[in-house]
């Protein structure tokens, strides 16, 4: 298994056997070929990007242009891990043209294997037509950092009998569509085993407990990268900001004391040269 190609099939293969799925988001080509090369299943190019990569305040402002330069460079970096682009904000709720087509640039041009997006009746129409045109859809119920405005904040979702019913029903709605997994993000851990329990398919949980078929988190939150907010739900495997301080602080003081470079990172020229120059 170690070096398959992981597929949309090995999602499926992976519930069926009880393996769990890993999963983490990525921008860039390096850090995608370091996770690609540690052994992780997918890749997300999610739309974090805009938070993580760009420093916006939200998801909102990122486009199909965006997701689609960072998938060909993540896709560029993954040999084995699936790459998933996201399907950002407005990118499939205007018309099943326009969807077909930003799904068809993410994969085309994006080199992605299969797109993600958020929500569910809302957008079913959509969803549905994707599957037709032969493009694998992940869905993404719970928090959908998309309708933040309507959430009114980053906010555990499904708490009330209502809410948990109507995720319950989407979940169900999504695999009827023709999804191959399903995101559940933020979402009390109980509510996630229901849903797990209820699906053929894949749930890939984040604040979503240990219930879940796979789990996915931003890298640069579990790298300890990004501190602009810290979710709780957020697992810090590495302190990636002191090294990255450290170094650079390490960097800035040899550079004032005339310490780098020394002759290890230094060209040489032939002496008999260097006399004809002066
Ligand atoms: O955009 C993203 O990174 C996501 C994951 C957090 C699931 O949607």
């Amino acid at each position: 298994m170690a070096n398959k190609k992981f597929t949309v099939s090995s999602f499926l293969k992976a519930k069926q056997k009880g393996e769990k799925i890993s999963m983490l988001t990525a921008y860039d080509y390096s850090t995608a070929k370091l996770l690609d090369e540690a052994g992780v299943d997918s890749l997300l190019v999610g739309d974090s990007l805009g938070m993580v990569m760009l420093g916006y305040e939200n998801t909102l402002q990122v486009t199909v242009d965006d997701i689609i330069h960072h998938c060909r460079a993540v896709a560029r970096g993954a040999k084995r891990a699936m790459v998933i682009g996201d399907m950002p904000f407005l990118s499939y709720h205007v018309s099943i043209e326009d969807t077909i087509r930003n799904a068809g640039r993410i994969i085309q041009e994006g080199n992605a294997h299969a797109v993600k997006l958020e929500g569910c009746m809302e957008v079913i129409d959509k969803i549905k037509a994707i599957v037709k045109a032969q493009i694998p859809v992940m869905g993404h119920l719970g928090l959908t950092p998309q309708s933040i405005n309507v959430f009114g904040g980053f906010k555990v979702q499904g708490k009330t009998e209502k809410q948990a019913k109507r995720i319950i029903e989407e979940a169900l709605m999504l695999q009827e569509a023709g999804v191959f997994a399903v995101v559940l993000e933020c979402v009390p851990e109980k509510l996630a085993r229901i849903i797990t329990e209820k699906l053929d398919i894949p749930t890939i949980g984040i604040g979503a407990g240990k219930y879940c078929d796979g789990q996915v988190l931003v890298t640069q939150d579990m790298l300890g990268m990004y501190t602009d907010f810290i979710p709780k739900f957020v697992k810090k495997y590495a302190s990636l900001c002191e090294d990255i301080k450290n170094a650079t602080q390490n960097y800035i003081k040899e550079i004032k004391e005339g310490i780098f470079p020394s002759d290890e990172h230094t060209f040489g020229i032939d002496e008999s040269i260097l006399e004809k120059l002066y």
